[in-house]
């Protein structure tokens, strides 16, 4: 949910973005270039940048929003 919200702001602000969880498996390596406190885990990565519209992108199957959620009234 927190990436949620930075990813949110950063659509807001005209930005794109990819978490990929994938980096916790290589922390070990991420350590040896940014140095993170001790006590701190990688739980996860995010690119961040600008989409490049004239790069073709698979497409990602979604289900309609009407089968995954139910308003209530
Ligand atoms: C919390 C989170 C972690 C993710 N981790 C990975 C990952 O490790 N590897 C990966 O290929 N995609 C990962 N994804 C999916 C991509 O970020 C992205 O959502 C996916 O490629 C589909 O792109 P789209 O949402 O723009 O259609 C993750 C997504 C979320 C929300």
């Amino acid at each position: 949910m927190f990436l949620q919200t930075v990813m949110v702001l950063l659509r807001a602000e005209g930005m794109d973005s990819c978490p990929q969880m994938a980096w916790a498996e290589y922390h070990q390596t991420v350590r040896e270039v940014l140095y993170p406190a001790r006590d701190l885990v990688l739980a996860c990565g995010m690119s961040v940048g600008y989409a490049d519209p004239g790069v073709p992108r698979p497409a990602m199957p979604r289900i309609p929003l009407s089968e995954a959620v139910t308003f209530v009234t």
